[in-house]
Order: C-alpha cells, then sequence, then structure tokens
C-alpha cells in the first residue's frame, strides 16, 4: 500500500521501543517489532474496521491503560502497548470463547481445517475449553454466492473482511450483512449473484472457511500440499501467485502481495483460469498430418519434418519464405530462443508475437516507460487512453481504483464506450472509432475536438492535464486501425515529451516477447536491427538486414502464397486476429504450418505438424509484465506425457537445421539474455532470485560492465564493448531486401515491409550459421548494478518516430462505426478449457445507444443483421447508453460474427444494422 507519511514517533510494545510511522496502526507497529497480536477483521490492504475485538490490547497514551482494538489505534509518540497482561489475555480468550459459542466444529471437514485463523488462534490464543453449551446456529450449507464461490454461513465470524472486500476494493457491494442478532449472515441479494471478476479474493481472505471455492472444496488439506510461487500469466498485469500442488496436479492458485502489482489481489481469470492446464484435451506427443488427421508421431520424426519445410521453404524463397506469428504466451526464455532461432538461424524477420490488436513495438518501447506505481502515485494526474482495464488487466483496475478513491489521483479516462473508469474520472470522453487522435488534440494541445465532445468535461479534462501526467496507452478497439493510437501518441510525443507512459498491452508476456525480439524490426534487448546487430552478432549466426512484417503483413503474404512455412507460436490467428477472413485465407496459402501450441485450437489443427508445449506452471523461466517487470516463473507441476518447454523445441529445430542454438538450459539463456540485451543487463539470475517483487527492466544502474567470454575467458563483447572493443560483427543477411509497404507495415524506425518483403536470402544454411550460436558463451559481471529502483525508464535504442497521420474516413450516415473489445472472459481456447470458468463468457450481443435502436426501429433484445462490407452476421441486440450514438460495440468472440464483419486493411469498420424480421 503506498504510504506517504513520513513522520516518525516512538512507541513501547511489551517493554520495546519501536519506531512506528506517525498514523501507523498499533496491530502493524507491533509485528514489524515482532509482536503478533490475533486479528480477524483486520487485512493490510483495506481500511480497519474493528469489527471482531480479536485485536484487544491495552494501550496507555498518558492517561493510563485501556483495552483498545489495535488495528484501529493509529501509533503516537510516547504510547505504550501491553499485549500479554492478564487483562489482555482474558479479553483476547473471552472474544474467542464468543465468536465459538456458533461456530460449528466441523473443522475435519472443512476447507480452511490446517489453515484457518481461527482455529490457529483458539489453540494460541482461545479458553481451552467452552462454557457454552447451547444448540449452536444452523444454516443450509453450502449456498453457492457465485459460479465459483460456497458459502457455509455457520461458519462465518462476521468480520466483514469479504463484504469490505467486494465494496471497497472491487466497488461491487454484492455481498453483504443481511438480517439482525444472531441470525446475522452474509448473503447476496435475491437474484443478484456475486457475479464479481474478483470474487475468489473473498475467498482468500475469509479467515474461516465460510467461503469456499467451488473448484478447490473437499480437494486437498494444506499438509498435502506443495506450495510454488510464480507469476500469473493470465494477462499482462503478471500478478504473483502461490501455486498449489498435490500429487503432480495444481489444486488452487492465491494470489501473494506484491507491493509493485497486485497486493495479493487475482482476478477470477487468473485465480481459477489453472484448470486449463489438466484439461483431457491438452497435448502429451507432437502430431503430424497424415492425410486429414492429425496422427502421433515421434519428436525426432516432428522435429525433422518441421526442420525440412524450414529447410525447403528457405531453398525455394530464401529466409522470408518463413514467418513466425505468435510468441506472447512463451516465457522471457522460449521468446528469446524463438527469436534466435528465427532471426538469427532461419534469416527471418517476418516476426511478430502480437495478433494485430496490440501496438506497433516502437510505441510500446520508444516512449518513455511508466511503472504501475508510478501510474497510481498519490495525487497524480492520469490520461488513460484505450480499453476497459476491468476487461483486459483487471488487477491494473483494482489498483487504479484505490489510487482514485484513495490517494487523491485524478483520471481523465479515453475509452471507445462507457467503462467502469467513468464513475472514477473527473472527465470521461467516449470518441468514435477514427475520433481519438482529435480527441487528444484537443486534450493536450488545445485543437479543436471532436464533434459532440461535451465542452464542461473538456475543459475540466485539459485543466487537469496541464500538469504533470502519467498516461496508459492502448488500443480500445480492434474494429479500428492501431495508427489511430498511434497517432494519439504522437500527440503525446509532441506535447508531453517528458510523460512516462504504460503500454496497455493485453496479452501475457507480450511485453517479455517484444523484449525478447519477437516483433519486425526488433532484436533482443528493446534495440532495432540496426543498433543490436553488434551486440547480437556475438552470439547469433546473423541478423537479419531489413525489417519483416507484422501480424497483419505476415497474414496477407501468406494469403498471397507468399509463406511457404508458418509458425505459430501458440498463436491461434482464427480465434484472436481480428479480421477472421484474413486469419483463415493465410492459414489456407500457408504451405506449411507448423504449430507450437498445447491444444488443438481452431488454427493449430489445421497445422502440418504440432509439437506439444509444455504450459504454465509447466516450466520455470521468467515473465516480464505491462510495466517492463521481470519476475520469476516456478514450476509447480510436469507437463503431460512428453511435451516440451517452447525453447528446448527451438533449440531441437536449429540442430536439425544444422545449427546450435548453444542453450541448453534456462539458465543458460537467461545468462544469454543478460549479456547480450542492454534492457536486461545487470538483471542477473541472482538479482532475480533475492527479489520476490521482480525487477524493472532497464534497472537504473551504475555504469553496466558486464563481458562475454568465450571458453578460453578470450572477451567477446558484452555492454563494456563496443565493436571496437572486440566484439565479433554479426553476419547480415545481404540479399533479403525488401521493399516497404503500406499493408503490414509497422510504424516508425522499427517498421515493418509488405509482403514484397518476403524475398529470398541465402537458399542454403551454410557453415557460417554453425559459428556463434554453438559458442558457450558464458556471462562475466564484472560489477552488479545497484538494484533499487522502482520507475521503469526509457528503452535503450528502439525511437517513436511519428509516422503519417491515419486518414479518417467520412462518416457514413446510414451506418454505425464498429467498436470490438476484448472481455476478461471469452470463448478462447484456454477459458474454455478450465471448467471453473467455462461457462462465465457469457454472450457477445450488440451494444447500440437506446435512441439509435429507436430511430432504427429496432427492439432491444430483437436479432439483426449487421453489415459491413466484409460480411453480414446475425446477432442479438441490446440498449446500452455506454455506447456513444454513432457507434455499434460488440465483443470479440471466437465464434459469432465480430471478427467476420472487421477488415484491417480499413482503418475504421462501418456496420449498417438492420431488423432481421
Ligand atoms: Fe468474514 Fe468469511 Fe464471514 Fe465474510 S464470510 S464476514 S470473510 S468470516
Ligand atoms: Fe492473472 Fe491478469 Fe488476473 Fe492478474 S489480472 S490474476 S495477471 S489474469
Ligand atoms: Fe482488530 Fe478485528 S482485528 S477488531
Amino acid at each position: 500500500m503506498t504510504d506517504t507519511r513520513t513522520e516518525t514517533v516512538t512507541v513501547t510494545v511489551d517493554g520495546h521501543e519501536v519506531a512506528a510511522d506517525k498514523g501507523e496502526l498499533v496491530i502493524d507497529a507491533a509485528e514489524r517489532a515482532g509482536v503478533y497480536i490475533p486479528r480477524f477483521c483486520y487485512h493490510p490492504r483495506m481500511k480497519p474496521v474493528g469489527m471482531c475485538r480479536q485485536c484487544l490490547v491495552e494501550i496507555d497514551t498518558g492517561r493510563g491503560p485501556a483495552l483498545q482494538p489495535s488495528c484501529m489505534i493509529e501509533c503516537s509518540d510516547g504510547m505504550t502497548v501491553e499485549t500479554g497482561t492478564p487483562v489482555t489475555i482474558k479479553a483476547q480468550t473471552g472474544v474467542l470463547e464468543f465468536l465459538l459459542i456458533n461456530h460449528p466444529l466441523d473443522c475435519p471437514v472443512c476447507d480452511k481445517g490446517g489453515e484457518c485463523p481461527l482455529q490457529d488462534q483458539a489453540m494460541s490464543h482461545g479458553p481451552g475449553e467452552s462454557r457454552m453449551v447451547e444448540e449452536k446456529r444452523h444454516f443450509e450449507k453450502p449456498i453457492p454466492v457465485s459460479d465459483l464461490v460456497l458459502l457455509d454461513r455457520e461458519r462465518c465470524i462476521l468480520c466483514d473482511r469479504c463484504t469490505r472486500f467486494a465494496d471497497e476494493v472491487a466497488g461491487e457491494p454484492l455481498i453483504h450483512f443481511i438480517d439482525r442478532g444472531n441470525q446475522t449472515q452474509v448473503n447476496t441479494f435475491p437474484d443478484h449473484p456475486f457475479a464479481s471478476y474478483y470474487s475468489g479474493n473473498t475467498v482468500q481472505i475469509c479467515p474461516v472457511g465460510a467461503l469456499t471455492s467451488s473448484s478447490y472444496r473437499f480437494k486437498a488439506r494444506p499438509w498435502d500440499l506443495v506450495q510454488v510461487e510464480s507469476t500469473c500469466q493470465g494477462c499482462a498485469m503478471g500478478c504473483r501467485t502461490s501455486v498449489d500442488t498435490s500429487r503432480n496436479r495444481v489444486l488452487r492458485q492465491n494470489g501473494v502481495d506484491v507491493d509493485p502489482v497486485n497486493w495479493g489481489w487475482l482476478c477470477d481469470k487468473g485465480r481459477f483460469g489453472f484448470e486449463a492446464i489438466e484439461s483431457d484435451e491438452r497435448l502429451g506427443a507432437p502430431l503430424v498430418r497424415a492425410g486429414d488427421d492429425l496422427v502421433e508421431t515421434t519428436w525426432s520424426d516432428a522435429v525433422r519434418f518441421a526442420a525440412d519445410a524450414i529447410k525447403d521453404a528457405k531453398r525455394a524463397g530464401g529466409a522470408g519464405a518463413v514467418a513466425v506469428l505468435g510468441g506472447a504466451r512463451l516465457t522471457n526464455e522460449d521468446a528469446y530462443a524463438w527469436a534466435k532461432l528465427a532471426k538469427g538461424v532461419i534469416g527471418t524477420d517476418h516476426v511478430d508475437a502480437q495478433m494485430g490488436d496490440g501496438l506497433p513495438a516502437e510505441v510500446v518501447l520508444g516512449l518513455p516507460r511508466a511503472t504501475i506505481d508510478g501510474l497510481c502515485a498519490p495525487g497524480g494526474t492520469i490520461l488513460w487512453i484505450g480499453a476497459d482495464p476491468r476487461e483486459e488487466l483487471a488487477v491494473l483496475y483494482l489498483r487504479l481504483r484505490h489510487a482514485v478513491l484513495e490517494d487523491g489521483v485524478r483520471l481523465v479516462a479515453v475509452t471507445p464506450t462507457a467503462t467502469a473508469l467513468d464513475g472514477l474520472a473527473t472527465a470521461a470522453f467516449h470518441p468514435a472509432p477514427g475520433d481519438l487522435p482529435a480527441l487528444v488534440a484537443a486534450l493536450l494541445d488545445g485543437g479543436e475536438a471532436p464533434d459532440g465532445t461535451d465542452a464542461t468535461a473538456l475543459a475540466a479534462a485539459r485543466e487537469l492535464l496541464d500538469g504533470e501526467i502519467t498516461v496508459a496507452l492502448g488500443r480500445g478497439s480492434v474494429a479500428e486501425s492501431a495508427g489511430y493510437t498511434v497517432d494519439a501518441a504522437a500527440v503525446l510525443a509532441r506535447t508531453r515529451p517528458e510523460a512516462k507512459v504504460l503500454p496497455l498491452l493485453r496479452r501475457a508476456n507480450v511485453n517479455g516477447a517484444l523484449d525478447m525480439g519477437l516483433a519486425p524490426g526488433l532484436l533482443p534487448g528493446r534495440t532495432t536491427l540496426e543498433s543490436g546487430a553488434d551486440r547480437l552478432g556475438v552470439v547469433w549466426p546473423r541478423v537479419p538486414k531489413a525489417p519483416g512484417l507484422d501480424a497483419t503483413g505476415i497474414l496477407t503474404a501468406a494469403a498471397e502464397g507468399k509463406v511457404d512455412v508458418l509458425v505459430l507460436l501458440g498463436a491461434d490467428p482464427l480465434a484472436d486476429f481480428p479480421d477472421r477472413e484474413l486469419a483463415a485465407a493465410a492459414l489456407a496459402g500457408a504451405r506449411t504450418i507448423i504449430a507450437v501450441d498445447l491444444f488443438l485450437t481452431e488454427s493449430s489443427s489445421r497445422a502440418d505438424v504440432v509439437l506439444a508445449a509444455a504450459g504454465p506452471n509447466e516450466v520455470t523461466g521468467t515473465h516480464t509484465n505491462v510495466e517492463g517487470r521481470i519476475s520469476v516463473l516456478g514450476q509447480a507441476v510436469t507437463p503431460p506425457g512428453t511435451a516440451r518447454p517452447a525453447w528446448m523445441l527451438a533449440a531441437e529445430v536449429a540442430m536439425r537445421l544444422g545449427a546450435d542454438l548453444g542453450l541448453e538450459s534456462v539458465a543458460d539463456i537467461w545468462a544469454e539474455i543478460e549479456s547480450v540485451a542492454p534492457s536486461h543487463a545487470g538483471i542477473t539470475a541472482e538479482v532475480l532470485a533475492a527479489t520476490g517483487d521482480g525487477v524493472v527492466a532497464p534497472m537504473e544502474a551504475a555504469p553496466l560492465q558486464t563481458t562475454v567470454v568465450d571458453d578460453e575467458g578470450v572477451a567477446l563483447g558484452g555492454t563494456d564493448l563496443g565493436p571496437e572493443g572486440g566484439a565479433a560483427q554479426p553476419e547480415v543477411d545481404q540479399d533479403d531486401a525488401p521493399e516497404p509497404s503500406g499493408e503490414g507495415a509497422a510504424h516508425g524506425d522499427t517498421g515493418s515491409t509488405g509482403p514484397e518483403g518476403a524475398e529470398a536470402d541465402d537458399a542454403e544454411l551454410t557453415e557460417s550459421d554453425h559459428e556463434g550460436g554453438g559458442d558457450a558463451a558464458t556471462v562475466d559481471v564484472v560489477e552488479g548494478p545497484d538494484d533499487e529502483q522502482d520507475e521503469g525508464t526509457s528503452s535503450p535504442s528502439v525511437r517513436f518516430v511519428a509516422p503519417e497521420p491515419t486518414p479518417v474516413p467520412p462518416v457514413d450516415s446510414y451506418a454505425l462505426r464498429l467498436v470490438v473489445s476484448r472481455t476478461l472472459y471469452d470463448d478462447g481456447t484456454l477459458t474454455q478449457a478450465a471448467p471453473a470458468i467455462a461457462g462465465l463468457a457469457g454472450d457477445a450481443p450488440l451494444r447500440v445507444h437506446p435512441t439509435v435502436l429507436e430511430r432504427l426501429g429496432v427492439e432491444a433484445g430483437s436479432r439483426v443483421r449487421a453489415t459491413s462490407p466484409r460480411a453480414a452476421v446475425s446477432l442479438t441486440v441490446v440498449a446500452d447508453p455506454g455506447v456513444p450514438r454513432g457507434v455499434a460495440a460488440v465483443a470479440l468472440r471466437r465464434s459469432g460474427g465480430a471478427g467476420d464483419l472487421v477488415d484491417v486493411g480499413q482503418p475504421v469498420t462501418e456496420v449498417r444494422v438492420e431488423t432481421t424480421s
């Protein structure tokens, strides 16, 4: 929790003087001094309420000792606290006896048994035996308060933690105390289930077994569990988790309180989504195509098949005939190995970890980077441009909510439709597709606002944004060009060059994938092909010369038959790419598809060979979150069958291609990343191991002095060696000379090229392919940098250069502009493979402003035909006053229409909506 108090006071706890911040609660100061005061209702991430009275201690502020709840009293100078006096013990014992009057003695069958604060504190601070012999109260048990949470009301000790969390932290007061006296109980309102994205947190913080999760109930006892700390890979927030396993099965995932990131909270997708890896549908062996079927094969055959396809493609069409799509689900180490294989061995730069729904890499890496703490710093001002954080980075929303409501942060929200931020923001705007750059210019530069902008809100926002701001920048809709967000970034870079920016990319490790070079024009370490070539050339056989294609470009080229081998690196373009028709044409047009996946998805089931990969909780490695924070992933279970970590698959394919990546373990890979990636310099495995919170890259560090040495100890290169300093020069592909093209081209100086870029380079792998990659380069850290840092800094060499603005087409008054957004739950493979959350995706109706529906003569709830230049689809329409007039909004689903309507070649998607009856 952010703490701005600085004044120090001295209190005496059980005879020992303790320095405390003025305002610090007695219960916390005592705990810091090693004195644990029993408690139930107190939770350090919520406001104290003094409900349970378990924390009573004798406090003397000069007027004599008195029993006081230590979670409610702030430390003051000269205060004396006694936690072990007879009076205190009698009070604490009495409270426990009182709590146990009605608490059932079903510990042997209660999920909380063995890790229950009531059980523990009854032993440590309880009376030993009860004087009460009366019948305890009874309730029907358990009752489901949501799809995920069960409530045993008779176990509840009315501590108010769950109800406070729902109201205070999540802002969804869906569970309450109802009834009175002995019958007081926690419950939901009739017909209002606890339908919250955050409901699992109440299970975690309930101090008894009153709230249990349906997925864990009766599954294990705490002493059966092995606990591994890791990072959630559900989205780019990177919440820290503890993963509980028993007999090689993950049974539960809880949040770990990491101050700069998730404060102990998880969203339900992250908490319960782990079940996907347990699915019977998981691939446990490689598959190869035999006619219409994919059949199990041996690893050597599968890898040989993949390598032969790549060799053939290179012979026939050069390195540019191979393209790699995906990688955002991988670990950093996996992503690096695949970048080394694709760019360093094969030589193609047609590589993109994003799926056409993110931002160009130079926007992500080329602007000064904000941290989550920086964004939420007390008293600051946030300009939020992007999607609904509840849907895309769910726990970030909790941080934002706290920042605004408790820490005086002011917010200007710019989202395509109304979101949960509207209630928090001083001013909220919903520009129609295409209007974002003009609105941002109006906010930051006094430009003319788009028609319909609320003048009062605009004036208030301008005043607010006049001072120092921190910006969160992402794509609000995938039905409009990323160019508009890039143009908004250009306004920002011009008017507020010093403003720090948190890039709102959603996919789990997309930030790590970009850092590792899985984007056109990039090399590991946030360097461009040009700026990173010297350093990477030390350990890579080659470096592509010219930027390749991004996801749209790759799929366009594949659809045109210009891609011989398409590698899907945990990517499912048919489900995830905003333009389904293009994705389908690309999969049909690529001559060979190699998929690296956990499941047979809609896309990977069209592959010619599928390499079964290990998934979350099955591998070690590192993860990079939205702010560039690198944290360690723990392996909790083994992968099914013979599924392997993706880095190992890259190494094996490389070996078949005749190149040795020189990467034999995760530790090897991290050491190489640390040595060659300037943004990661100094972030050694030891530094990572020493901090549970992770480390933001790049470290604000002492001058970096990392040297890469070969087996003989001869310096090959490193951060203290320029090319003149002895670093080997890379082999640079000379004949891979693509021509720029508008389609699929990224912006700025990491810009990609069009399909024409898929030109031939050297057809054969040569001897030189073997050089470099096989060197067992070791890293010699001459001087470790200071690991104290909390603000991200700008990237080492990627620069954002504002491109030509994306034109805004004139408004078609017969059509509505389409907004396609993401929701936390969807019908994607991973969500659907996790039984607990599979049914929570819900429908994705077309949402239209009620007055527009009226004008169209369409009844809410009816089926309509939505027709774009691409397709006509049938959808249910609902009235939503949060959708601007002139706009129709829908959530992206694998099935159901939105992806069919979008043509990524168009800057906006216009749809005509008509009733079908
Ligand atoms: Fe406290 Fe649990 Fe009861 Fe909620 S259900 S009030 S968290 S004991
Ligand atoms: Fe996992 Fe993202 Fe949810 Fe955090 S917000 S628990 S990282 S899915
Ligand atoms: Fe202090 Fe409950 S912990 S009153």
